[in-house]
């Protein structure tokens, strides 16, 4: 699907529909970089706040920060932990936050299915005087796109989208080898020690839940009309109800860069 752009309704089927990520996920990253209670992490292109959540309970503060004020809205009503700030603001305003921050204040910097927006580059400079000495930068990968996996159902996804798309669809987000090698090439160039891992799990999905999930992957203009919805969610059905039980593997490959 082309950019998306996260505003208006897109933002209220990201907060509704979106995978969160498993407690094994916050583990390994408090783990990988040794979080504490003393620490402050962000969790940068947070969205609607599936990672931030997550993080909270593992570390003093956490920062959840995004550009789009209808994801921070969205963010904000589905509750925060008293311990997470919402911040408006990109990838190139990080460097910003040295001044209020202070040298080596951050535990950890979690860029989660969002770094492909981003100048990866510039960012991972950016972040290595915020970070303390054993602290890092987490790229975070939460599975395939629905419509992108190996199975008869998503296959069959795959070519209803496309077809109310009117154009072939084929984004992989930055979950792809080839953005994953450039993404840990680029961690490595700007001086951190890279490693990764992957956590598995298994999941079931509802006709609603899958609709919802590629409702969230659009760009507002290419959402269907409120009225056409529960046509395309019909259409959807038809195609996949061949095909169940709809279940996934969920794989979230997370390349940590340590400082
Ligand atoms: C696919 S969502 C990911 C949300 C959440 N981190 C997750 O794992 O589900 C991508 C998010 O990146 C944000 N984003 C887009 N461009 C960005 C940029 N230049 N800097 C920071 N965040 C950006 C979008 O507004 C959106 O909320």
């Amino acid at each position: 699907m082309t950019a998306p752009a996260f505003g208006g309704e897109v933002s209220e089927y990201y907060q509704r529909f979106r995978r969160g990520y498993p407690p094994a996920v916050g583990d390994a990253l408090a783990t990988a970089f040794e979080l504490t209670r003393d620490d402050v992490v962000l969790d940068l292109g947070c969205g609607t706040g599936q990672l931030t959540r997550v993080l909270a309970p593992r570390a003093g503060a956490v920062l959840g920060m995004d550009p789009e004020p209808a994801m921070l809205d969205q963010a904000r009503k589905a509750g925060s932990p008293p311990n997470v700030s919402w911040l408006l603001g990109a990838d190139s305003d990080v460097g910003a936050l040295a001044p209020a921050l202070g040298p080596g204040r951050l535990g950890a910097v979690t860029v989660a299915q969002a770094l492909h927006w981003m100048d990866h580059a510039r960012l991972f400079a950016a972040t290595h005087p915020l970070l303390r000495p054993g602290g890092g930068v987490a790229v975070v990968t939460n599975g395939e796109p629905l419509w992108l996996q190996d199975t008869a159902w998503s296959a069959a996804l795959r070519e209803v989208v496309s077809s109310h798309l009117g154009t072939p669809v084929h984004r992989t987000c930055g979950t792809d080898e080839t953005s994953q090698s450039r993404y840990a090439t680029a961690l490595s160039d700007a001086g951190y020690v890279v490693d990764s891992q992957v956590i598995t799990y298994d999941g079931s999905l509802s006709i609603e839940e899958i609709v919802g999930g590629v409702f969230s992957a659009m760009s507002p203009s290419q959402l269907p009309a409120a009225e056409a919805r529960p046509a395309f969610t019909e259409r959807v059905r038809e195609a996949l109800s061949p095909h169940g039980p709809l279940r996934e593997q969920v794989r979230v490959r997370i390349l940590i860069g340590t400082r």
